[in-house]
């Protein structure tokens, strides 16, 4: 025979228990050891310059939309499609940067405040600029992080984690590289339609 049930007692168990506070579980800044072979030590170095590539991606990444939704002139369709590629592309370092530095133990930068005090790569206004202006824009936002990639990657290969080194290589400087040469390319002044 099934227990007699309290009404209000089963009404409560359905109550979702928003509104809930705690103590964090673990600090940013503060790198938790993982079972992946790796010493702490090389995971902390690791987790503070992924931070640094995921806060300029992010940036990157916005500056992307940013121009998506502002451009203007004769060949907006084409440049608005273009960055809109780009942008999903850089969304996808973002989560593979923010993965890689939970998987090392750390605690990944997440939300724009801290994105903005992190990044290296200047802010622009919040107004509509010229297209060559957008694209130089963007093209130092890549060298800014390609530098800063290449570093890194020589320090993760020498301290052995080549999980780090390799995403950053194959992911983050080629997938860079490559946008820099779709963008660069609209900025080579060629005649459109009179050969000179
Ligand atoms: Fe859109």
């Amino acid at each position: 025979m099934s227990k007699p049930r309290n009404t209000a007692a089963v009404m409560d168990r359905a109550r979702p228990l928003d509104r809930q506070q705690a103590h964090e579980i673990q600090a940013f800044g503060h790198t938790t050891r993982m079972p992946i072979a790796l010493s702490q030590n090389v995971a902390k170095q690791s987790v503070e310059n992924l931070n640094q590539v995921l806060a300029d991606t992010c940036t990157l990444r916005d500056l992307y939309k940013k121009h998506h939704w502002q451009v203007a002139g004769a060949t907006f369709y084409q440049l608005h499609l273009l960055f809109d590629k780009h942008y999903e592309e850089q969304n996808d370092l973002v989560d593979q940067l923010a993965e890689r530095i939970q998987s090392l133990g750390g605690v990944s930068i997440a939300m724009a405040p801290d994105v903005a005090e992190t990044t290296i790569i200047p802010r622009p206004p919040k107004g509509r600029e010229e297209v060559p202006v957008q694209i130089s824009r963007l093209l130092h936002g890549h060298e800014i992080v390609l530098k800063e990639a290449r570093s890194m990657a020589r320090q993760a290969a020498e301290a052995g984690d080549d999980g780090t080194n390799d995403l950053l290589i194959s992911d983050i400087i080629r997938g860079n590289e490559k946008q820099v040469w779709f963008l660069s390319q609209h900025l080579v002044d060629v005649p459109l339609v009179k050969a000179d």
